[in-house]
């Protein structure tokens, strides 16, 4: 597939509609790499529907990327990986909420993000899109990008509803002894902003965070020769039922 803008807009579509074997394909992950190289002309971008808020992000990240001076080859580099990963993640990686929901990165801890990213290629953690676009990270390059999203701290996105949150508020902070339930804070931290490989749940999206603690044995932990953190969690995540996640998800979705 050749880079123009109507195909980076047929791959956006894909992970906005669900296609999965699309959106996780070879080529659009190739397209979405090289699309917003420095120097490199995108055709005719308001030639194009541009009906994605994700694309109007990206298109104003370019914007500012090529305004802004990016002639050394090393800040060339990360910058255009940078910009790559915010097609996805959103202009300043607060997240995006499509069919496949798209995790905030800002703000996240540097540890988590760096060993969520060795899970995809290892295939200790199962999702074809990540996968494809991990396995061509070096380490430095891991290391530098989540340095750079640790820095980040946009509003977050919300959109949760508000229901239970008080009860949300009530697991996240005490647990519930009754349930077996532990408080998240007791690891997460009393703001949810996390530690080390412990993830901020701060700002994070509520549809994602419903996908991970409902999915948690079919997509962590997935590589038994390579037992990792996601260990810590699993005990966590099962003895959650349905409406518990749903309070506690949207407790943390909407903290800054
Ligand atoms: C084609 C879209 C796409 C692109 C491009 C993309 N991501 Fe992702 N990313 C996703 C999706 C979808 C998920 C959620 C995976 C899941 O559900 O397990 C994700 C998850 C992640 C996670 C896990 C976050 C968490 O809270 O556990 C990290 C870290 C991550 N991406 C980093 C990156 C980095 C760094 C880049 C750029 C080099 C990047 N992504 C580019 C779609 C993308
Ligand atoms: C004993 C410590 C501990 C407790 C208690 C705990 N967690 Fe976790 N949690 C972790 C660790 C460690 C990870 C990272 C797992 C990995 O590396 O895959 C994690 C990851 C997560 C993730 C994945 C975030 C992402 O970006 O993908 C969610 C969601 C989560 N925890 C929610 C909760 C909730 C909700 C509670 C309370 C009901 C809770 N946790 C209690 C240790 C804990």
């Amino acid at each position: 597939m050749s880079v123009t803008w109507s195909n980076v807009v047929r791959c956006l579509d894909a992970i906005r509609t669900g296609e999965e074997s699309m959106a996780s394909s070879r080529q659009c992950i190739d397209t979405m790499r090289r699309h917003d190289r420095p120097k490199r002309r995108i055709a005719g971008p308001f030639g194009a529907r541009i009906a994605l808020p994700i694309v109007f992000g990206a298109i104003a990240f370019v914007g500012v990327c090529r305004a802004g001076d990016m002639n050394t080859a090393a800040t060339g580099g990360i910058q255009a990986k940078l910009s790559y990963c915010k097609d996805c993640h959103g202009p300043s990686a607060q997240g995006y909420d499509g069919y496949f929901p798209i995790p905030r990165l800002a703000g996240q801890q540097t540890e988590y993000l760096e060993n969520q990213l060795r899970a995809f290629i290892e295939h200790r953690r199962t999702n074809n899109i990540m996968f494809n676009v991990a396995h061509a990270l070096s380490p430095g390059m891991i290391a530098a990008l989540a340095a750079d999203f640790r820095g980040l701290d946009p509003k977050p996105i919300g959109g949760a509803p508000t229901r239970y949150v008080d009860l949300g508020k009530k697991i996240f902070q005490d647990g519930m002894p009754d349930a077996n339930i532990a408080a998240c804070a007791a690891c997460h931290g009393p703001a949810a902003t996390g530690s080390g490989p412990i993830p901020r749940l701060a700002g994070q999206l509520y549809p994602y965070l419903i996908k991970e603690l409902v999915n948690w044995g079919k997509e962590r932990g997935q590589n038994p020769t390579k037992p990792d953190t996601s260990a810590i969690m699993s005990p966590v995540a099962h003895s959650l039922n349905r409406s518990q996640i749903e309070a506690v998800a949207a407790y943390v979705s909407y903290l800054k």
